[in-house]
């Protein structure tokens, strides 16, 4: 038996014998919250929540904590008045000018140690940069950049302005790009030459190149260097303005942050839905940076002192609120890497930690099943001492959690799993580290001041700690929470509300949040996440539509009919499945295949690849012809294939399913 076969039967054995683990002494003894009091502050609706807005610097304070008088569009703090950029950098000059805010590493090795006063000069130059080409108070402006220190320059920049940022994910399409320039409204794209991904340097600027030739706006497009000049590989269109240039105009100018409502929007940060168009979440300014500033504090227990390390991408919501937002609100020093995980070999991670002696760990279910995948003499020999570890974005699996409090955590740190969406700004279910036991596999508590409760079908709530499934929604409101989508309540009232609110009311406790994942509430109150009951799947901790991969596929003049669905895959969580109706006279092939697979890398990008592309002559439909989705989702997952009798030819899944199995 190999070594990992018998690391794993020992695992086994330990979650069998243990089911909660403690939080070690030595972090208790240190934590932020150790007093479960906060528990009760936070039972002081909606008041209790001052305690996170108390965190920042306002330039007015707020007249009233929360005006519900309007559900579902509540407002937080309002009269309130701040800046986000100054609360992120200007105010931690006077005590910790010289110590570092940004710890940046390159996948090339190259470094950067950007202290906070260097942060304030470069928020200041860009702010002065965005200024000078027209860049106003609301509007929207487009970041398509990676992990580099351009990025938070540049949305701290924003925020300074009052000028709503949009990031985009370095890793979505040109198509996706240009989707969100219009949907946002947006007329200034800012975007970088090149990063570089597994040692090569890949040309990112020609997404915009593409992006602008597609979308029906006409932005202006800035470019950021990945070096000092371009490299010349890449070739930046002369339509564009090079950032550098730019900024030599502005050397030393300061711009006074632009004092915003409480109200006033900070951010759109697109996600996927349940149709195929992705929704513009708009968050706050004044309620999320509290939010996010409290739960960094509380949940994630960030010190001033601390290193800290959230390994996610800045391109998604939790390096917004968790690399960004929260951590340099609280001033500390966040480290922010560049590339892949294994690039140049398998213990990158490790030997990072180990330089930068870092004090808290954040990342995915996926990254840790992939380091278990690796195994654990990819770690061993590196000096590092986590005292505080998450993850986020997926349930993680008990063996997982296990290996990570083993190997990484050397059992001597605390986990906390941290559940919450893009929605939600910050954590919403998640144990106080130093508070509750941990329990793998569980999400656990609601964060203070939170309610969530499980619906049954009809809408009934269950028992709370039934120990059975249901639908997750989230009783009261939070600061945290989006505002609507961009442009479209309509939808942010179908989306989120309607299905359990009395729409009718406007009385606020009528009005429910609909997560879109079932969960179980246990009998010790823990609540375990099933994950998502709409046409969403969560691929490697990146959320996906099924409207919006079909819709992708169906673009592919090959192709008839398409049905996409998710299959269980052991260290991504989900990776798509798709089934496709070929039009008549079309041979199945390779080809074929490629195209599919290419369209929905431009139509969304790389990280969304169909795992299969499978050729069938029939898809199983209802009588009234609608797809059943989840009959094909038992075939990916090799289930039993249920009640088939309501189909209109009730042979066509086992007939594909015969297919798959040969294949
Ligand atoms: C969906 C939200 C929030 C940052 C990352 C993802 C799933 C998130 C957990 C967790 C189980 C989780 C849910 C949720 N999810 N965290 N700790 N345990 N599932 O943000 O892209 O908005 O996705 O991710 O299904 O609805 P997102």
């Amino acid at each position: 038996m190999s070594d990992s076969g018998e690391e794993d039967v020992e695992l086994e054995a330990r979650l069998r014998e243990q089911e909660y683990f403690r939080p070690p002494a030595k972090f208790v003894g240190q934590a932020n919250v150790s007093d479960p009091a906060i528990y009760d502050r936070f039972e002081e609706f909606p008041d209790g929540f001052e305690e996170y807005a108390n965190l920042l610097d306002w330039d007015e304070t707020w007249d009233q904590v929360l005006d519900a008088s309007n559900p579902p569009f509540y407002e937080w703090f309002t009269g309130g008045e701040l800046n986000a950029s100054y609360n992120c950098v200007d105010r931690h000059l006077d005590e910790r000018k010289n110590q570092t805010a940004l710890l940046w590493e390159g996948e090339d090795g190259e470094q950067r140690n950007i202290s906070y006063r260097d942060l304030y000069r470069e928020v200041n130059e860009m702010a002065a940069a965005l200024r000078s080409i027209g860049v106003e108070e609301d509007d929207v402006v487009t970041l398509h950049l990676p992990m580099v220190p351009a990025l938070p320059v540049t949305m701290l920049a924003c925020a300074r302005l009052g000028a709503p940022h949009s990031v985009v994910f370095a890793g979505f399409s040109a198509t996706a790009l240009a989707e969100r320039v219009d949907s946002a409204d947006s007329d200034y794209v800012v975007t970088i030459d090149g990063y570089y991904r597994r040692g090569e340097l890949l040309d990112h600027v020609q997404k915009a190149d593409a992006a602008m030739a597609e979308a029906d706006r006409d932005p202006e497009v800035l470019v950021w260097t990945r070096h000092d000049e371009v490299d010349d590989s890449v070739d930046v269109s002369d339509d564009y303005t090079m950032v550098a240039d730019l900024l030599d105009d502005h050397r030393r100018e300061r711009v006074d942050p632009v004092s915003r409502d409480a109200e006033d929007p900070l951010f759109l940060m697109y996600t996927s839905g349940t149709t195929g168009e992705p929704k513009g979440c708009q968050h706050r300014t004044g309620g999320y940076l509290s939010y996010a500033a409290g739960t960094s504090k509380y949940v994630l227990d960030i010190e001033p002192e601390d290193t800290y390390w959230c390994a996610a991408d800045i391109g998604w919501i939790t390096g917004h609120s968790y690399i960004v937002y929260g951590p340099l609100a609280l001033g500390t020093t966040s480290v922010m890497y560049e590339g892949a995980p294994d690039h140049p070999h398998k213990s990158r991670t490790w030997e990072i930690a180990e330089k930068y002696d870092v004090d808290i760990f954040h990342t995915s279910p996926t990254a840790v099943r992939q380091f278990m995948k690796w195994g654990a003499e990819y770690v061993e020999g590196y000096d590092f001492d986590f005292r505080h570890m998450t993850t986020v974005g997926e349930p993680i699996q008990p063996e997982a959690w296990l290996w990570y409090y083993k190997h990484i955590g050397g059992e001597d740190a605390v986990i906390v799993d941290t559940w919450w969406q893009t929605e939600t700004g910050g954590h919403l279910i998640t144990n106080l580290p130093a508070l509750e036991d941990m329990k793998p596999g569980s999400a656990g508590l609601p964060a203070p001041g939170i309610e969530p409760a499980l619906l049954d079908d009809d809408g009934e709530e269950l028992e709370p700690a039934s120990g059975r499934a249901g639908n997750l929604i989230i009783k009261k409101p939070w600061p945290g929470m989006l505002q609507t989508v961009y442009g479209n309540d309509e939808r942010f009232i179908s989306e989120y509300w309607e299905d359990f609110s009395d729409t009718d009311s406007d009385d606020w406790t009528d009005w429910n949040y609909k997560a879109g994942d079932g969960a179980v509430h246990e009998r010790d109150g823990y609540f375990r996440i099933l994950g998502r009951l709409d046409d969403v799947m969560n691929v490697a901790g990146h959320r996906l539509g099924t409207m919006e991969l079909e819709s992708a596929v169906s673009e592919v003049q090959d192709v008839a009919e398409a049905a996409v669905v998710s299959r269980d895959h052991t260290e991504k969580g989900e990776v798509p499945d798709v089934y496709v109706i070929l039009r008549e006279g079309v041979e199945e092939s390779d080809e074929v295949r490629q195209r599919i697979v290419g369209a929905v890398e431009d139509e969304i990008g790389k990280f969304a690849r169909p795992a299969n592309v499978v050729f069938v002559d029939d898809l199983p439909k209802t009588r009234s012809g609608k797809i059943m989705r989840r009959l094909l989702e038992n075939i990916s997952n090799d289930k039993d294939l249920g009640d088939t009798t309501t189909l209109r030819d009730p042979s066509v899944p086992e007939r594909i399913r015969d297919q798959v199995k040969a294949d």
